[in-house]
């Protein structure tokens, strides 16, 4: 375990609204080691972006701890989170709101550097040169140093992003689905950047996407969630080749490509989503599963080891980690 860079102890997020609290967030833990990459994956509003938020502390989690190198950040006060800043960064899906329109390229890439005192006595010239290097490690051409985000594409805007947050040297970058917002053809070359510079850079990422296909390139790891809470996590091959939860399945019933003479079918979950305003205390999944029985109400599925790394939230699989498969419950009905 000494290689545990980060680690997540019961992370709660609730959102206070007039109809009673949202569990955005709801008792989420995990952990990754050093150079490694965590995808998180769910549906629109399952909790992913409050996770990552809370985790590099721009939202202050409900309960819950984020050891940073062993360091609970939630404890941290403004001075030592403000240093602690530099080693932590969050890239944007939408690289066209998440920057100044009126600022040019140069303004958006020197302004952490100057913020963060980065280069105490650097002169403008020393600066600008900065900025050309990090433009260059993120592929941007020189010449487009003084031009503004809407004049380029959304491919070299995300560029900017990236390059904003590499410049001060961080060790911790959360990806809040940096490419979904591109073109398909973009995306992989904006996937391929951020491979690259964390061989290079011994970056830690978590990775966080709707897109189960973008995922399973990426990640050393991935974590399943449905409204606000782990439903499975295994290595990314493993999730692969066997997702256990029905919701997983369900999910990468609509990425797969199926096999020639294979009869994979894309499989339709029924019910509507139940709310994530004080969710009653069972399977949140429960009113969409395919698989539902009369156990599933009985509490809240607790994540049980059903194979080595391999994390499940399934009151039907994992019974005293004997993990019965899907097809055996068919056969069972
Ligand atoms: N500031 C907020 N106030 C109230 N509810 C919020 C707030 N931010 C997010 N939520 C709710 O929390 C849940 C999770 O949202 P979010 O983390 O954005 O999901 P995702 O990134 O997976 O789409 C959603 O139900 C969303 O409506
Ligand atoms: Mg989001």
């Amino acid at each position: 375990m000494s290689n545990t860079f980060l680690e997540v102890r019961n992370l709660k997020k609730y959102f206070k609204t007039a109809r009673g609290y949202v569990h955005a967030v709801d008792d989420v833990q995990f952990s990754i080691e050093k150079g490694k990459t965590l995808g998180v994956v769910g549906e629109s509003g399952c909790g992913k972006s409050t996770l990552g938020r809370c985790v590099i502390r721009l939202l202050e989690p409900t309960e819950g701890e984020v050891l940073f190198e062993g360091v609970d950040i939630c404890k941290l006060n403004k001075r030592k989170m403000k240093e602690l800043r530099k080693d932590i960064q969050i890239v944007f899906q939408d690289p066209y709101s998440s920057l100044n329109p009126r600022k040019t390229v140069l303004d958006i890439i020197s302004e952490p550097l100057i913020f963060n005192k980065i280069m105490p006595g650097a002169s403008r010239a020393d600066i600008e040169n900065r900025v050309v290097e990090l433009m260059e490690t993120v592929g941007l051409a020189e010449r487009l140093i003084n031009t503004y985000p809407h004049e380029l594409d959304g491919g070299r805007r995300q560029r900017i992003g990236i390059a904003r947050a590499l410049a001060v040297n961080p060790k911790f970058i959360v990806c809040d689905e940096p490419v979904s917002s591109l073109d398909v053809s973009i995306q992989a070359q904006i996937l391929n950047l951020l491979k690259t510079l964390q061989r290079e850079r011994g970056l830690t990422y978590i990775f966080i996407t709707h897109d189960l296909a973008v995922v399973n390139y990426f990640s050393d790891e991935i974590m399943v969630m449905y409204m606000g809470q782990t439903v499975e996590k295994a290595p990314s091959d493993e999730l692969f080749r066997n997702p256990l939860h029905p919701y997983t399945k369900a999910l990468l019933s609509a990425v797969l490509v199926p096999k020639v003479g294979g009869n994979k079918e894309r499989i339709q979950l029924r019910g509507e989503i139940t709310s994530p305003i004080e969710p009653p205390d069972e399977c949140r999944f429960a009113k969409r599963c395919n698989y539902c029985g009369d156990g599933c109400k009985k509490g809240t599925p607790p994540l049980v080891e059903v194979a080595p790394n391999h994390f499940v939230a399934c009151h039907c699989i994992a019974k005293d980690k004997n993990t019965l498969t899907l097809q055996e419950l068919d056969l069972m009905k």
